[in-house]
């Protein structure tokens, strides 16, 4: 509930009007990303810190969520461990936090009789893309232990959907996601050096990390560097809330994209923060970067039509906001 993704999305949640419970064992945030989400928020939110993997906890976390907010309609899980290189290092842990951490929160589902799923799968079940953009019906591969537990927990709802037909499940294959809440309250906080472009980005920005490595400049893309699909944040918020209004309505499994549709270069990038920041970031190009490919973005036309959603910030909106939260963050 207070990680990067899912804080956000309890932001939305309770500016709808939407009452929310959450849990989350503090392994990629901390008690003060709670305490900022509360003041978003401006209220109190029904949160027990729990391990995904515990079921006693987990249970407990629904039995209170159940008598302060009463019946559940939904669960959404963002409770995932999402280093590429990393999971190639202790896959044993990728696969207990993710795998076996999801078939316990279906569990509990199961035993609480709540039938409403919305999983956050990546793009990354795309593996080295067939074809661009990408669309719902590619073939799907995993070419890491992080892409492995996304496919293996795809399969797996697929049974638990057929087995059951009273459940309603959908998939959401993320792309890039960046940006921050437009308060500038809360955001990502990765921990030590990030993994991902925006974040290294912003920590050569405020002069925490002295130059962007840019892995590979001899790709097939426009500039030769790496091109990929970068998502608002509360755009991809905003698609979960469609994805269960849909939910609501509808049984069955469900998967969408849920990027922009559009690519920008790592080139492309750097210079558009430049632009906006006002501030020179320095970069050096290195070696790729093994297990990258050259370009990912999505067919995001499938949400478009069924869940009648689109993304409606734009490049510099993304770049302005995380700049903004980056800046706090820095303080
Ligand atoms: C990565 C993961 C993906 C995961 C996603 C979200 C890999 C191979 N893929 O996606 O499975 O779902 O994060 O967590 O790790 N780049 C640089 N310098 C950097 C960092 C990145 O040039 O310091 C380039 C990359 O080569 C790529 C682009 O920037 O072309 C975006 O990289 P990144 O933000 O790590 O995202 P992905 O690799 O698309």
């Amino acid at each position: 509930m207070t990680g990067y993704i899912a804080s956000h999305m309890v932001a939305l949640l309770h500016e709808q009007g939407h009452k929310v419970s959450g849990v989350d064992n503090f392994s990629n945030s901390t008690i003060e990303s709670l305490e900022r989400l509360e003041t978003l928020c401006e209220t109190d939110l029904v949160f027990e810190e729990v391990d995904v993997c515990n079921e006693e906890r987990l249970k407990f976390a629904l039995t209170i969520a159940t008598k302060v907010n009463g019946p559940i309609d939904a669960v959404m899980h963002f409770a995932g461990l999402k280093a590429v290189g990393e999971s190639s290092k202790i896959p044993l842990h990728y696969y207990q936090t993710n795998i076996a951490g999801t078939l316990n929160l279906l569990g509990c589902m199961r035993d609480f009789g709540i039938k409403q799923f919305v999983f956050s799968s990546s793009a990354t079940v795309y593996g080295v893309p067939e074809t661009t953009p990408l669309h719902e019906g590619c073939r799907t591969q995993s070419t890491n232990p992080y892409g492995r537990s996304k496919l293996v927990i795809e399969e797996l709802l697929e049974d638990i959907a057929a087995a059951d037909p009273e459940m309603r499940i959908t998939r959401l294959r993320y792309f890039n996601p960046v940006g921050a809440h437009p308060s500038g309250l809360i955001g990502e906080l990765p921990n030590g050096i990030p993994n991902n472009l925006m974040p290294y980005v912003f920590k050569v920005a405020t002069g925490e990390l002295p130059q962007v490595n840019v892995f590979g400049n001899d790709y097939e893309t426009k500039d030769g560097t790496g091109v990929r699909d970068y998502i608002h944040v509360c755009d991809l918020v905003s698609g979960h809330l469609s994805a269960v209004k849909h939910l609501a309505k509808n049984k069955g499994l469900f998967t969408f994209n849920l990027g922009t549709g559009k690519g920008y270069s790592v080139l492309e990038m750097i210079q558009r923060t430049e632009a906006i920041t006002g501030i020179k970031i320095p970069y050096a190009i290195s070696e790729r970067r093994p297990g990258d490919v050259g370009e990912v973005y999505a067919d995001a036309s499938l949400a478009k039509h069924v869940l009648n959603w689109e993304a409606e910030y734009n490049l510099d909106d993304m770049i302005y906001h995380q700049w903004q939260w980056a800046r706090k963050a820095d303080q």
